[in-house]
């Protein structure tokens, strides 16, 4: 019996978990082998391998798009994840279940804590929101994460590559790249986040935790810090929001920290820049 099932595989996250967990004792679903909203077959594939901690990294991650295909939205981040957490329950499986920072309306002025109350501005927020909401409510045995900024070695394919992959390659053009510097975030590299997420799921400290690499800056910082480790001369021109209408409205400020993961054993992530500083090198 596997101890462990990624769901979500070929994405940014679940393709660093799959590089630390042991082959031997994982199975690896991509969307192809496993639409998480065919329920018939979630059921009968987790029914047939049993494994002991699933890793939902699964989601609808448009942001915008989400604001238009609001029902393909609420079927992968909500519905799909109440079926899934149910049927995780029937079979005393761990659910690790992956959200993020969009839960949050950014009024706050520091960093959000698992304490602080969500509300959600965008589908998206809200439709992961709810996913969150279901885990808790159908599957004792849950660890719900909620992480901000990812970007990994391998970007996600539906958003055209990472954040990193995307300013790199438009900075290599020799146009100035520009990026907002109102909207503040906690850039977290995928295989921090992974690390942890194995460590966490061995304990039985179920529960809410923000996980995220320490520390923030904007997404103007952000890309500055990717230009200048790759050793660019692209000028990163900072614009506000405004200037760029998007369909979706985002958090002015979703950085996060956590409260809660020293007790379960775990120290903080790392800062920020140190992380991207090592998976820069690596690229
Ligand atoms: N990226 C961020 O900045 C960020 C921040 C906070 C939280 N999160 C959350 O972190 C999790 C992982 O995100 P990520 O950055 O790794 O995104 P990603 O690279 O796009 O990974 C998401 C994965 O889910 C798959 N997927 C989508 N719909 C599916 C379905 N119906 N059934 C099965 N698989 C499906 C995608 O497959 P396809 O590629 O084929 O669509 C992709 O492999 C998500 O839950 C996201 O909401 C992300």
């Amino acid at each position: 019996m596997p101890r462990f099932l990624v769901l979500g595989a070929g994405g940014q996250l679940g393709s660093e978990l799959v590089e630390i967990l042991p082959e031997g004792e994982t199975i690896t679903l991509t969307r192809e082998q496993l639409d998480i909203t065919d329920f018939v077959k979630v059921q009968d594939t987790l029914t047939k391998y049993r494994p002991h901690i699933v890793f939902n990294c699964t989601g609808f991650v448009r942001v915008d798009d989400a604001e238009e295909k609001v029902e393909e939205a609420w079927m992968v981040n909500a519905f799909a994840v109440l079926f899934l957490a149910k049927v995780c329950a029937e079979l005393g499986a761990t659910l690790v279940h992956i959200s993020t920072d969009y839960v949050f309306d950014g009024r706050k002025k520091s960093p959000y804590t698992e304490l602080d109350i969500p509300n959600p501005l965008s589908v998206y927020g809200t439709t992961k929101l709810m996913g969150e909401f279901f885990v808790r409510a159908y599957n004792p045995r849950h660890f719900v994460i909620r992480t901000a900024g990812l970007y990994g070695r391998k970007g996600s394919r539906a958003k055209g590559g990472s954040f990193v992959d995307r300013i790199l390659q438009k900075a290599r053009t020799g146009e100035p790249v520009r990026v907002v510097n109102d909207q503040i975030t906690s850039p977290t590299y995928a295989r921090d986040l992974a690390a942890h997420l194995v460590k966490l799921a061995e304990t039985e400290k179920f529960g809410l935790y923000h996980i995220a690499n320490r520390g923030y800056c904007s997404w103007h910082e952000f890309a500055s810090a990717i230009v200048q480790l790759a050793g660019l001369n692209a000028t990163v021109e900072p614009i506000t929001s405004d200037q760029i209408p998007l369909k979706a409205k985002r958090p002015a400020f979703s950085a996060l920290v956590s409260v809660r993961l020293l007790s379960a054993g775990l120290p903080p992530l790392r800062h920020w820049r140190e992380a991207l500083t090592e998976f820069m090198q690596g690229l």
